[in-house]
């Protein structure tokens, strides 16, 4: 059960005694009954709102530059990652904006970088006092996102999808509700953080959806409206410390599908999820295998990308490709699988690839034909 922390936890933990405790308590597990002892006596009374902020700070430290931050644990969880919350803000540089559903601050510190105004509000007192301390420059109200408390700014929005109860699958379980917010800041400019899971089509208020990957991992929908909206679907592909980049439903999309080339191309998953497919292989002179199906293929994949460069195909028969790894001596096998009602790790038990070898098998299906891709995966 996770730490409720307490107004008071918060002003203990900005206090001079309070900073000195979470330094004393920095190197400790929560985990060790001996750790937990030390915290005791350096915290006394608070020692289990420090020994959380601790474990918080850092698992934090995988998706956000937030050093010293205070969380609660839900808060850590529904943060945006810095990355996505950067290019987010990046959209709306030099706007005034209202981060109506602020919560500790992730969004609100990479808007206050970049935006001329920013404001924060939210209606938990705990985290509100928690982006007090993490965004100590941005003014912040306690406020109800459904009534509207500022005019003529942009609404950033982060509606939870989990509450007490577990996850809300339903916009309109949302807090605040998806539907609510669209209907009590109708004709205001909005950027509203979603998941990337949702069916788009009935958000007809929604002039462009971004789908938004971060190392190959879909992670969120954007819902933009007005003129912050520049396309009506986008993906934007956030990668490291390469070049981010993004396609839109305004890029050319005329590719067909055609006999296979030298490669297969499996596009990011922001890409797929906006609907994006052909306008990625466009760009990068790429053909479909088959109308229906996201793979592409091309003799030349596209840089920074994990490519599959075909060493043979053919179609698909368990028999007969587990007669292909044998020959090839493949023993590490990744098996890839779009189009076709196959369970990779079933079907890798049934094979019991062994040798020295790896490989990756890529099944889908041309037509109604199911075919299997022998290939060497490598990064461009
Ligand atoms: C997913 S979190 C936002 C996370 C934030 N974008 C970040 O990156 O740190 C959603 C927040 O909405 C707040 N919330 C829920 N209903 C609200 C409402 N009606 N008005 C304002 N805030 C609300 C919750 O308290 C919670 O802090």
């Amino acid at each position: 059960m996770a730490y409720a922390f307490t107004l008071d936890d918060v002003r203990f933990l900005r206090s001079a005694s309070g900073a000195a405790a979470l330094a004393g308590c920095a190197g400790l597990d929560a985990s060790r009954i001996a750790d937990v002892e030390a915290a005791r006596r350096i915290a006394g009374e608070h020692a289990a709102a420090v020994l959380e902020t601790v474990v918080l700070r850092r698992k934090a430290r995988a998706k956000l530059d937030a050093d010293g931050w205070l969380f609660t644990g839900d808060a850590m969880q529904q943060a945006s990652a810095s990355a996505v919350a950067r290019h987010r803000a990046a959209r709306l540089a030099g706007r005034d904006v209202h981060d109506v559903t602020c919560s500790v601050g992730a969004d609100l510190v990479e808007l206050a970088a970049v935006a001329r105004r920013v404001v924060g509000s939210d209606v938990d007192s705990v985290r509100l006092a928690m982006a007090r301390h993490n965004c100590p420059d941005v003014p912040l109200v306690r406020a109800d996102a459904l009534h509207p408390v500022s005019r003529g700014t942009v609404i950033v929005a982060d509606p939870a999808r989990r509450d007490a109860r577990g996850r809300r699958w339903r916009p309109e379980d949302f807090a605040p509700p998806l539907d609510r917010l669209a209907e009590v800041y109708g004709g205001r400019e909005l950027a509203v953080k979603v998941s990337p899971g949702l069916d788009f089509s009935p958000l007809t208020w929604a002039d462009e959806v971004e789908l938004v990957s971060l190392d190959g991992q879909v992670r969120e929908a954007c819902l933009w409206t007005g003129s912050l909206a520049t396309a009506a679907r986008r993906a934007t592909v956030l990668r490291g410390e390469s070049p981010q980049w993004t396609i839109t439903s305004e890029d050319p999309d005329d590719i067909g599908a055609r006999e296979p080339g030298e490669w297969i191309i499996d596009p990011d998953g922001a890409v797929v999820r906006a609907g994006l497919v052909k306008h990625y292989g466009a760009r990068h002179g790429l053909w479909q295998l088959d109308e229906r199906i996201a793979y592409l293929t091309g003799d030349r994949p596209p840089p920074g990308v994990r490519a599959f460069r075909v060493l043979e195909h053919g179609p698909y028969q368990e028999k007969a490709l587990r007669a292909v790894l044998k020959r090839r001596e493949v023993g590490r096998l990744e098996i890839l699988v779009r189009g076709l009602d196959v369970d990779p790790d079933a079907l890798r038990k049934r094979l019991k690839p062994r040798g020295p070898n790896e490989a990756t098998v890529v099944l889908t299906r041309i037509g109604r034909s199911p075919v299997a891709f022998l290939c060497e995966a490598t990064r461009t």
